[in-house]
């Protein structure tokens, strides 16, 4: 069967993690993405933390499966040619550039349009067009700490905090795949492509939501009831830092379990939700506290709840965290261990369902990845190994109607 994407031609003008993990996405489901680099070199995550000397790193190969390579030095002449030529014939172009690259290439919108009136050109920047931080380059940090990631999370009584997750970067991505495949559906229907930009700080921020909802309550009442300085601490007028609280109203926290003097993640995230008191009284054997008033609702208890989550880690601790995992989700109890990244790559079930695959690679041999996410009843994702630098350059120029001795010329002059 073919694949949803499939006839779908995309330029991928993408580096670093944000645009490529939107365009390998695109590729996953079919779309032919061709991934334009600069000649000896490519993108700068091909050198990037490598572990294995002259072979692509992995930053590169988890961002760039199932697509092709071509080598184009876009500032020559005849890179240029040769770049106006695949626009006439692709879909979507995606970039990543620095603020202003693509116009100083000589690929302004309006240029693009002109060449082709069915092209989509999607883009991700640091801050949105028109923001008064647009000239600036940003990485994923700086997006997680202009979008409000940052100053909401870590401990009250430490300094803002970057998450492990790609926030600024991977997230980006995603939110400009849906863009894409937007405009595309879109283009089915007047004929007509257009541009479709993310910056990576209105990414965070759509993820934030949550504490600018929390922002807004704090304005109104002065503090928040579901944050560990209610009712004991102290409010400034900001959201603060909530260390490991659930930002949904049931609170929760990260509970040692056996072992976690010497096991930095023997911990499960454990969450008191209303409904569930019963059963997790019952659980830890505290069964005294189902009817006693000072603890039978959350208002009761937030002035407790870290005398309980004590007593919940008193219980835990002759427990393992799947142990502990496997009596509390026979209460329906909504929790879940604190899982390692060497745990993740080794569980039998994300293997199972394609969501950690085994890929090959030509000079790498077999690595890890992380497959699609998304699932689908007719499609199985099937993940395939990152191109080599400029492995389908001559494919892809033969294909544009370039012969080899013209292919031959311009692997001399430098322009692939
Ligand atoms: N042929 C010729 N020139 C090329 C080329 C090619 N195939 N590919 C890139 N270049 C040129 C660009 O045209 C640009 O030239 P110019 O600045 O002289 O006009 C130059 O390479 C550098 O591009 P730039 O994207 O600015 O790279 P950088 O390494 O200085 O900055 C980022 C990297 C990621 C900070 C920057 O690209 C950025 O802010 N991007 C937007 C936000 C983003 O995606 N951040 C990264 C998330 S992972």
């Amino acid at each position: 069967m073919s694949k949803p994407l499939e006839g779908i031609k995309i330029i991928d003008f993408t580096h670093v993690q944000a645009g490529p993990a939107c365009t390998q996405l695109l590729a996953w489901f079919g779309a032919d993405v061709i991934k334009v680099e600069r000649p000896g070199s490519g993108d700068v995550t091909r050198s990037q933390l490598r572990d294995i000397s002259n072979a692509d790193a992995l930053y590169f190969t988890m961002l760039n499966s199932n697509k092709r390579s071509l080598t184009l030095d876009t500032k020559t002449p005849q890179g240029k040619e040769v770049l106006e030529k695949l626009i006439k014939e692709s879909d979507v172009m995606v970039e990543n550039f620095g603020p202003g690259a693509l116009d100083r290439m000589g690929f302004t919108w309006e240029r693009i349009k002109e060449l082709n009136p069915g092209m989509i050109v999607a883009s991700v920047k640091g801050f949105s067009e028109g923001h008064h931080y647009e000239d600036l380059k940003v990485y994923e940090n700086v997006a997680q700490c202009a979008g409000g990631a940052a100053s909401t999370s870590g401990f009250w009584d430490g300094p803002p905090t970057v998450s492990g997750a790609a926030l600024g970067d991977s997230n980006t991505g995603m939110h400009l795949a849906i863009g894409i495949l937007t405009a595309l559906h879109q283009r089915n229907k007047t004929g007509k492509g257009q541009k479709v930009a993310v910056s990576m700080q209105d990414a965070v921020l759509n993820l934030c939501r949550v504490k600018l909802r929390d922002q807004q309550r704090l304005d109104r009442v002065g503090y928040l009831e579901e944050y560990p300085q209610y009712p004991h601490g102290k409010f400034t007028d900001v959201v603060p830092r909530g260390g490991n609280a659930g930002g949904g109203g049931q609170p929760g926290w990260v509970l040692k379990c056996k072992g976690w003097e010497t096991d930095p993640n023997a911990y499960i995230y454990f969450t008191i939700q209303g409904h569930a008191w019963p059963p997790i009284c019952k659980a830890i054997g505290k069964p005294e506290w189902i009817n006693d008033p000072a603890y039978t609702t959350a208002q009761a208890r937030q002035d407790k709840i870290f005398d309980i989550f004590a007593t919940i880690e008193d219980w835990l601790k002759d427990k393992t965290k799947f142990e502990a995992v496997d009596i509390l989700r026979k209460f329906d109890i909504p929790c879940a261990p604190v899982l390692s990244m060497k745990e993740l790559a080794n569980d039998p079930s994300l293997r199972a369902s394609g969501s950690i695959v085994e890929v090959d690679h030509k000079e790498r041999g077999k690595y890890l990845t992380v497959g699609s996410p998304i699932k689908f009843s007719d499609m199985t994702v099937e993940i395939t190994g990152s191109p080599l630098l400029g492995e389908h350059t001559d494919e892809v120029l033969e294909s544009l109607g370039y012969t080899p001795e013209q292919i031959t010329e311009m692997h001399a002059s430098r322009a692939v």
